[in-house]
């Protein structure tokens, strides 16, 4: 195993749980977000603002291949995508082309709501509640073509994390090994 993918809406935990994954398993952490903000020079709210959303894709496209690039040719990585990235069809593709498993992690859209209207981090799709539902509806056919399917809700991280590594045999692997 490579890399696991984190795939899920605003809000689903998708960096605190990518976080304590690769804690537990000793692998690299990896946020999508934080790739494209740095080969831009710029925030997300930022590239939004001034380019678009268009542009903010297409970057994200390229940080995505990068990313995955390192997967194959170094240690294993524990990567968390931004909201919309595996909604994009060419990226859904080089993931599912890269055979390393996927995990949706989902949470009532009222909750995931909550979550980022306490979260300082600026969103720049987050606008009113009632967009916000109709696009979870939208996507999340996209994101249960993930391998796996973990429901947040009302759960800590540490729970999650658990039914992951259960779910996935990675109890107890060692860095760069799984069981
Ligand atoms: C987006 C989600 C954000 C970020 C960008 C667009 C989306 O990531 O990539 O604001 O389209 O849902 P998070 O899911 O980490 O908030």
């Amino acid at each position: 195993m490579r890399a696991l993918v984190l795939v899920g809406f605003m809000g689903a935990g998708k960096t605190s749980v990518g976080r304590a994954l690769s804690t537990q398993l000793g692998w690299r952490f990896e946020d999508l977000d934080d790739r494209v903000q740095a080969r831009e020079g710029r925030t997300v709210p930022e590239i939004f603002r001034d380019a678009g959303e268009a542009e903010f894709r297409r970057a994200e496209h390229a940080a995505l291949r990068e990313l995955l690039a390192e997967a194959e040719n170094g240690p294993p990585l524990i990567l968390a995508l931004g909201g919309g990235a595996f909604i994009q069809a060419e990226n859904a593709a080089l993931v599912k082309g890269f055979e390393t498993p996927t995990v949706f992690l989902d949470a009532p859209p009222e909750e995931l709501w909550r979550r980022c209207t306490a979260d300082p981090v600026a969103r720049p799709l987050r606008r009113d509640q009632r967009e916000f539902r109709d696009l979870y509806d939208l996507r999340k056919p996209r994101y249960q073509q993930a391998q796996l399917c973990i429901q947040t809700g009302s759960r800590t991280v540490g729970e999650v994390v658990n039914e992951i590594l259960e779910s996935l045999s990675l109890r107890g692997a060692a860095p760069g090994k799984e069981r």
